[in-house]
């Protein structure tokens, strides 16, 4: 039977993703493809309907992504968001204009309830906006269908054509009616049928990669988090002994966590997979040693564990295929898409120049974070493993500022500890994205004893989140950090003050580097 799907025509926009992700929320599947797919592979792919991403650009702009005409003529419904609207109006003959000031944040739009995309929508409507080209005038055949006093044609559509547009952005939570407008060009306009779910992704996604893997050698980086382990056990579970997981332990681990994963994937635990353990702690502190610069030393950890799992790989032989974790927010912050880079994420990119294999397979690339894990719950991974926090690659190496010591990692790791037992304890972790210590480079002076002591600070971190591509610092409870604190600075040699982060993200990162 043939899949339904809406196709998300990718024009650079930050939210893309989010389109993408809304539109599974509502149980149907979609890709999102760049703009410049042929219309011979749109005719092919037979979505029910189309979306155009926003974008950095202005359709005035020389090296704009543009498209043709034709594929308006389609008669497969499109809905273009933000940019995508202003290029459906200049491509169709109406006009677009450059504000003088841009219109950004949430502003109340007024809907026309007789369209069908804002039928069951409140009049006056709070929509995110973000853009300084607006249309000015709809195309022929147009109505505009929704405004603002700065913006006079907020949305337009031509249902004859099967064409709607909207200047904000549906997609994103500040659009407080967001949901139901997507859902209403879902359902009413392109007659989406909402059969998709999350198991339909993991067998889909399964039965692909045992055709793809036929009787090939399967190679994994496993690092014990949530991404890389939803991954191996949906390649486990496709291809069995055909697949080996190394896992690396650099030494940037969270205490006892080396051991932790050995006891789940290792030959005591219950999956049907080759589990290869390296203890390469002392290559990678060695290659660590006084080195500050937080992207230099993601690099050395990415470029040390791919040396690691080099050596072993080259121990395995020649493979055909080698899986990697890498999930969305993953590929955006890396710089991989168009947005800007924010970290290197090493566990993007570099692998693939080191390690001889055919292809690489990546089968969670296009999901966030919840979305892995619900993907994880239908593996039938124990909730205990689905439900823990992401844990960074580079590891504590970036939740120590400055030069990475053993003893510097030591440190972290106890108070780390100590912070996820109170809070464990607290029964507070519930609604928290992420939350951890990290070691500050900063000394300074307190009093024990009778003694002065020039001693780290721990700073404590904790978010809610729903994506990690935002987040906000979480409200704790007075006594838990109380209780933290103290048992910190009395347990934990060399720390003598606790720092709480209240930053959000933006402008801080969730991780201190
Ligand atoms: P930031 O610090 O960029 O983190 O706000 C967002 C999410 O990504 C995780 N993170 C990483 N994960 N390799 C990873 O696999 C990395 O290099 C890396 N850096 C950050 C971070 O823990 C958070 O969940």
């Amino acid at each position: 039977m043939e899949r339904e799907m809406v196709l998300v025509l990718d024009f650079g926009g930050q939210y893309n993703q989010l389109i993408a992700r809304r539109v599974r929320e509502c149980n149907v599947y979609c890709e999102i493809h760049s703009y410049n797919i042929s219309l011979e592979k749109i005719k092919e792919m037979n979505p029910k309907g189309i979306i155009f991403t926003g974008g950095p650009n202005s359709v005035y702009g020389e090296d704009s992504p543009r498209c043709g005409k034709e594929i308006f003529e389609l008669g497969i419904p499109i809905l273009g968001i933000c940019y995508g609207s202003q290029l459906m109006s200049y491509v169709l003959g109406g006009s677009v204009k450059t504000a003088p000031v841009s219109e950004y944040g949430k502003t109340e739009v007024l809907v026309n309830k007789n369209s069908l995309m804002f039928g069951d929508v409140s009049e006056k409507t709070i929509c995110w906006m973000s853009h300084t080209d607006y249309i000015e005038k709809a195309p022929e055949g147009f109505q505009v269908t929704a405004s603002t006093p700065v913006c006079p044609v907020a949305a337009m559509e031509s249902p004859e054509k099967k064409l709607y547009a909207t200047q904000f952005h549906p997609e994103v939570m500040h659009t407080q009616e967001g949901t139901k407008m997507l859902r209403n060009f879902l359902f009413k306009l392109c007659e989406c049928s909402g059969d998709w779910k999350m198991d339909s992704f993991v067998d889909h996604a399964i039965e692909a990669i045992r055709k793809k893997v036929g009787d090939g050698k399967v190679l994994c980086a496993l690092s014990g988090g949530v991404d890389s382990s939803v991954a191996a056990v949906m390649l486990a579970k496709a291809v069995g002994k055909q697949l080996t997981c190394v896992f690396v332990d650099h030494g940037l681990l969270r205490k006892n966590e080396g051991d932790e994963v050995e006891a789940v994937f290792g030959p005591e635990g219950p999956y049907d997979l080759n589990f290869i353990r390296v203890n390469a702690q002392d290559r990678f502190f060695a290659k660590l040693a006084g080195v500050e610069e937080p992207e230099a030393k993601r690099k050395i950890i990415g470029e040390e564990f791919i040396r690691v799992f080099e050596d072993e790989a080259k121990k395995i032989g020649t493979v055909d295929f080698l899986v990697q974790g890498t999930i969305y927010p993953d590929v955006i912050e890396s710089g991989l898409g168009k947005s800007a880079v924010i970290k290197s994420h090493h566990n993007v990119g570099g692998l693939p120049d080191y390690v001889d294999f055919k292809e690489i397979i990546e089968p969670l690339r296009d999901l966030f974070k919840d979305e892995v894990r619900k993907a994880g719950l239908e593996l039938g991974i124990p909730e205990y493993l689905v439900y823990r926090q992401p844990f960074p690659g580079p590891g504590l190496g970036i939740r120590i500022i400055g030069d990475v010591t053993p003893e510097k990692v030591h440190m972290v790791q106890e108070a780390d500890a100590i912070y996820r037992e109170e809070i464990a304890k607290a029964g507070v972790d519930k609604g928290l994205g992420q939350y951890f210590a990290a070691l500050t480079n900063m000394r300074s002076v307190g009093v024990m004893g009778d003694e002065r002591t020039y001693d780290y600070a721990i700073a404590l971190r904790a978010v809610t989140t729903s994506d990690f591509m935002t987040a906000e610092a979480a409200e704790l409870p007075w006594e838990v950090l109380g209780k933290v604190t103290s048992r910190i600075v009395n347990e934990v040699k060399g720390v003598n003050r606790v720092l709480y982060d209240c930053t959000g993200k933006p402008p801080a990162t969730i991780e201190f580097e």
